[in-house]
């Protein structure tokens, strides 16, 4: 019989939800415990429930913590995971700023623990779809992108119903939501140079952007383009929220808000998949993570590796603030010294990545 992986849950708040469900889908792992300082909502969650996670971490025998709580406590979540030996799925943003970020992974780097970020968004079918195409040569060496990314909570007076925190961070639309995009222009196009960014908020009862335009490079040979807001459903409705199309050489693909994925004006892909969030997405970030860890195989989206797309938001509000195009190499140099995507061969984990 295969072990299944005991499990905590490290926040039990609204995405996390999503999480439960994912992880009630997959045999190889199973969540004993859950903390939460909301103890009412940890209790929800598992068969034993935690006020803290200092207290759940000393009390059980785990394997894997899934950190869900926000960005300001994932430092001294993983710290404390750290401490008690456990592999980590940490969801995004990874951090508030890149020192802390490169502090995360430096962290998790040096106990030789298994580290991931849960990055949903490239596990979402349709790009799953497009990547085979591109990979298979279906549309030629890739040209140029765009995404769209539409959702309709940002209007009246109490915007962002189901997180209501969102209309108090200064940092909001491309730190929480276009990192998903720009994840996938790093999945399907590779290591992102350059990116321009503008952006502005329309709704008074927010802090920080809700809408951006980015304008990113992939080396010479790709460029792109993330437009993002949250004033108008997508039409028609579907989980994408938003739509994609990509062109190449010798062909175009188009992903629907429907999921559904064309190649040139055929139909390439149906999307019939119902169950989880947004085409499973979650579930298939989770299960590749327990895949991983079982079977002793890189990540797709390591700590090392995701601080790629990580510069590459740091980027985007440098080049709000400064209205240029920025380098991601500036923000890597300037900080650290060293390249995000170059693995560090002092540490097997550091290979977990696609670069
Ligand atoms: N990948 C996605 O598609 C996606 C979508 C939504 C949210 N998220 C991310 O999920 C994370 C959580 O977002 P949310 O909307 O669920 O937030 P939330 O505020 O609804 O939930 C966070 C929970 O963490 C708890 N918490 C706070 N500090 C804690 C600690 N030290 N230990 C244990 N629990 C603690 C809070 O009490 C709360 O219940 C954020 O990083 C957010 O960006 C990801």
């Amino acid at each position: 019989m295969t072990k299944v992986l005991r499990g905590g849950i490290i926040g039990c708040g609204f995405f996390a939800r999503h999480h439960l469900e994912g992880w009630q889908r997959i045999e190889e792992a199973s969540i004993v415990a859950a903390a939460d300082p909301l103890v009412d909502r940890a209790e929800a969650f598992a068969p034993r429930a935690y006020r803290s996670a200092e207290e759940m971490l000393a009390r059980e025998e785990l394997d894997f913590v899934d950190i869900v709580a926000r960005v300001d406590q994932h430092l001294s979540l993983v710290q404390l995971a750290v401490e008690s030996k456990v592999a980590i799925l940490c969801q995004k943003p990874l951090a508030p700023d890149w020192t802390t970020a490169l502090e995360i992974v430096r962290c998790a780097e040096a106990s030789r623990l298994r580290f991931m970020v849960h990055e949903n968004w490239r596990w979402q079918p349709w790009y799953r779809v497009a990547h085979d195409m591109i990979r298979k040569g279906n549309i030629g060496a890739p040209i140029a992108y765009g995404f769209r990314s539409r959702a309709g909570d940002g209007v009246g007076d109490a915007p962002y119903r189901l997180q209501s925190y969102l209309r108090n961070l200064d940092q909001f639309l491309i730190d929480e939501a276009l990192v998903h995009h720009i994840d996938v222009a790093h999945f399907l196009f590779g290591s992102i140079g350059t990116i321009y960014a503008q952006a502005g908020r329309r709704n008074a009862a927010i802090a920080g952007e809700e809408w951006a335009i980015l304008s990113l490079t992939h080396g010479d040979s790709v460029h792109g383009w993330i437009d993002g807001h949250r004033f108008l459903e997508p039409e028609p409705g579907g989980p994408v929220a938003g739509d994609a199309v990509i062109e190449g050489e010798a062909g175009t693909i188009s992903i629907r808000s429907t999921g559904d994925v064309y190649h040139n004006q055929s139909l390439a892909w149906k999307n019939e998949v119902s169950a989880g969030y947004r085409g499973d997405s979650v579930r298939a970030c989770q299960a590749h993570f327990v895949a991983c860890v079982k079977n002793g195989i890189p990540f797709e989206t390591s700590g090392r590796g995701y601080l790629h797309t990580f510069a590459a938001v740091r980027a985007a509000y440098r080049s709000i603030a400064e209205s240029r195009s920025i380098s991601l190499l500036s923000i890597v140099d300037a900080a650290s010294g060293t390249g995000p995507t170059e693995p560090n061969p002092a540490h097997g984990i550091t290979t977990d990545s696609r670069d």
